[in-house]
């Protein structure tokens, strides 16, 4: 198979670890006989510095020729100071806008190698395998009116049908692909949008007759989140709840170092992303862990080009550098030796 993958490393730390994840993407080109073409593009603070636009017209139309885009982290300590329309972040913001990016995808899953990091004991956070899926183009964050005066603030939650309803079918459609399983939090005891969100999901559901439905109310989510999170596959909500679920999640196995992402819209076009940030502490030093990136590129192959063996080999190498006891020096104990970004990704060449 043929792919063009738009590459836009960003800031910081962006470019090593994406260079990682495009080196096994390379190495998964040979042995699966597909080809990638990767095509380079600039986005964030290194956007700002030559073109003063986080988000270049030459971006979008290099993101717009791709059949997916892979992305490194934006931002660091050097434009904290600019003003606010020409900040790295906005970058983010306006490509997963202009590309109606609406469904964003975190798995939490536990690495037996890893649980010694996890802040929860390890007979709670061994069983964890699930995928938050959160609506990413709507609600709080996009509603009109948003404005304050001196003593008052508003902000709107808005939610059309239509939005839920791409968004609960996505859920639908990934939790077939998994266990099965959905549950869909709201706050319906309260918010009009949640009691809209449980009604297109009591419909939705009709057409999907092999999936568990369950609704959970978002602030019993948090809690289970951390006691039994074992018990959960996918978990769909609005944006706001989902910013701040898929937060808590994260921590459950233990790095930030190894959690890919997605966010995707309806013909399979995504945009991929490590869940950390552009790490300006450790980046230009060989430090940081390329498995977020790695496993971003592992879940394009799985979501944009329907190649979930590629994808399901690259994390088992990946798991398999792990349980080797090879990590970078985020996760490296005492005692460990600590590999660089390129000797841990010369790891994973080597498995597979
Ligand atoms: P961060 O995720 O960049 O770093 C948090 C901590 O985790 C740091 O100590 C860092 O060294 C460590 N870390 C992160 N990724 C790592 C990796 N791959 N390997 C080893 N250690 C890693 O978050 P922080 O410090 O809050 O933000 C730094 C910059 O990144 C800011 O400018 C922020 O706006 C930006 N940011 C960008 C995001 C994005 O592009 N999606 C997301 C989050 C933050
Ligand atoms: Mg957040």
């Amino acid at each position: 198979m043929e792919k063009r993958v738009a590459v836009l490393p960003g800031d910081g730390v962006g470019p090593e670890v994406i260079e990682a994840a495009v080196k096994i993407l390379q190495v998964i080109e040979r042995r699966f006989n597909h080809t990638f073409k990767f095509t380079h593009g600039l986005i964030g603070g290194s956007a700002i510095d030559k073109h003063g636009n986080p988000l270049p017209n030459e971006t979008i139309a290099l993101c717009e020729e791709s059949d997916a885009v892979l992305l490194g982290a934006v931002g660091g300590p050097k434009w904290d100071q600019s003003p606010s329309e020409i900040r790295p972040e906005k970058g983010l913001l306006a490509i997963r806008k202009h590309f109606g990016l609406f469904a964003n995808l975190r798995p939490v899953k536990a690495v037996p190698s890893l649980l010694q990091a996890s802040p929860l004991k390890e007979e709670v956070a061994k069983n964890v395998d699930l995928l938050i899926v959160r609506e990413l183009t709507g609600g709080l964050y996009f509603g009109e009116p948003s404005r304050r005066t001196e003593n008052s603030a508003v902000d709107t939650l808005v939610y059309t049908r239509e939005e839920i309803e791409r968004i609960v079918e996505k859920a639908f459609e990934l939790a077939r692909l998994r266990r099965g399983k959905v549950a869909s939090v709201d706050k319906a005891n309260v918010l009009q949008t949640s009691k809209l969100w449980r009604e297109v999901v009591e419909e939705k559901k009709k057409g999907y007759p092999d999936i568990e439905v369950e609704h959970m109310l978002v602030d019993s989510t948090a809690m289970k989140l951390i006691t039994n999170p074992g018990a959960f596959d996918v978990i769909v909500t609005e944006n706001m709840f989902g910013d701040i679920l898929s937060d808590e999640a994260s921590v459950i196995t233990g790095s930030l170092g190894v959690l890919p992402s997605a966010s995707l819209r309806s013909d399979g076009f995504g945009l991929y992303e490590p869940v950390h940030g552009s790490a300006p502490d450790i980046a230009g030093q060989g430090k940081a862990n390329p498995a977020a990136a790695i496993l971003s590129a592992a879940m394009m192959l799985k979501y944009s080009f329907g190649m979930d063996t590629e994808a399901a080999v690259i994390e088992e190498a990946v798991n398999a550098v792990f349980e080797d006891g090879f990590f970078t020096a985020d996760l490296a104990m005492e005692g460990q030796r600590v590999l660089s970004t390129k000797e841990w990704t010369d790891k994973v060449v080597n498995e597979l």
